[in-house]
């Protein structure tokens, strides 16, 4: 089914390379425009499914990280469910929009007195997306507006944590918590993208995007456009590059490295690193993502790493984001390594 005509993005089942702006961001190129077409997170898009068929929609909350498809969601939602009237009947209000009390008192107010037609069971949406950004008064003052016109509009709200939401609004809300995509998930995106735009790849290239991407599929999508536009071929070493993100291998050996309590060695590879020019939250991220999927080292290093590694996180999101922080986090890898335990 198709209602969401209104909306920009072509699908990708529907996109080709000769019809569509060669410089588009793909992100937009390939927003889904059906919840049929959202990747992942199946029990959530069919429910999501069953409401824009019925047609009885909940004030709804999704929760999840960035860049999963939340706002996605939405969208889809709201132009399947009110397709022609989408223009008249929803109100989007993201975080770059003033949000604040007098905002949610007056134009959410003016908007959900506003009468618009639509057909029988059918209501306004008004969309707040990015909603762990309202102050907490305004979000105050959301509570009895969600209340008072409940009979003509229905509020769906995105956002990346549910503790900044206030329990009040939360307990209104079918609350719909998103899962971080897996890695085959956004694989089978890529492919259908790599395919539609004719972009040259190899396996490793798109497996160190995934790596990049975490489970994030806008990043994975831009690290792929990004990718395919600055050197015409998808592998590894271009991706890392481009994406200007450490090498996991070299982040492995020197992971390897603090195993064996190999200190000098693991600082010379730390400070390479670092004068390369790589930011101090991009390494730490790095050693987070390699010491979780680097099977081939062993277990129980790799969960007591993960210890040093996150405290080093805090302190460099902190601003402490010397080479000095980043030295002291290999010492106390190398003191939780099994090496360490035999000196
Ligand atoms: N599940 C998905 N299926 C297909 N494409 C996706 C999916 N999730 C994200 N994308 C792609 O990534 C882009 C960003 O997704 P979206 O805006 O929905 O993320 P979000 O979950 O709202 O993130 P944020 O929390 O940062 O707002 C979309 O335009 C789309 O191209
Ligand atoms: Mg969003």
């Amino acid at each position: 089914m198709s209602t969401a005509m209104d909306i920009d993005a072509p699908n990708v089942s529907e996109s080709n390379s000769e019809t569509s702006d060669f410089y588009a961001p793909w992100l937009e190129k390939y927003r889904p425009r059906v919840l049929d077409d959202i990747v992942g997170n199946e029990d959530i898009v069919s429910r999501l499914k069953v409401i824009s068929r019925d047609g009885n929609v909940p004030n709804i909350l999704l929760v999840g990280m960035s860049g999963i498809g939340k706002t996605t969601s939405i969208l889809c939602l709201a132009a399947e469910l009110l397709g022609p009237s989408y223009k008249d009947a929803v109100l989007e209000l993201n975080a770059s929009d003033d949000r604040s009390i007098d905002t949610v008192r007056d134009n959410i107010k003016k908007f959900a007195q506003k009468k618009v037609t639509l057909p029988p069971g059918k209501h306004k949406i008004i969309i707040l997306d990015e909603a762990d950004s309202m102050t907490g008064g305004a979000q105050q003052a959301l509570r009895r507006t969600m209340e008072l016109y409940t009979n003509t509009t229905r509020f769906a709200l995105a956002c990346n944590e549910s503790s900044k939401i206030i329990e009040p609004l939360q307990s209104r809300c079918a609350v719909l918590r998103y899962e971080k995509l897996t890695d085959e998930q956004v694989l089978h995106r890529l492919l259908e993208i790599c395919e539609k735009e004719n972009v040259q790849y190899n396996d490793e290239g798109l497996e160190a995007i995934i790596f990049t991407a975490d489970g994030d599929m806008r990043q994975a999508i831009n690290n792929l456009q990004a990718t395919h536009f600055g050197s015409d071929f998808v592998n590894e070493e271009n991706v890392f590059k481009i994406c200007d993100q450490p090498h996991p291998a070299i982040v492995k050996e020197i992971l390897d490295s603090c195993s064996r309590c190999e200190i000098d060695k693991a600082v010379g590879l730390m400070k390479k690193l670092f004068y390369s020019g790589y930011a101090a939250v991009d390494i730490v991220t790095t050693f987070f993502r390699v010491a979780k999927s680097y099977v081939d080292m062993d277990e129980q290093f790799r969960l007591d790493c993960m210890k040093p590694i996150g405290e080093t996180n805090l302190k460099v999101n902190k601003g402490y984001i010397s080479l000095l922080q980043l030295e002291g986090m290999l010492a106390d890898i190398c003191m939780v390594s099994p090496a360490f335990a035999t000196l």
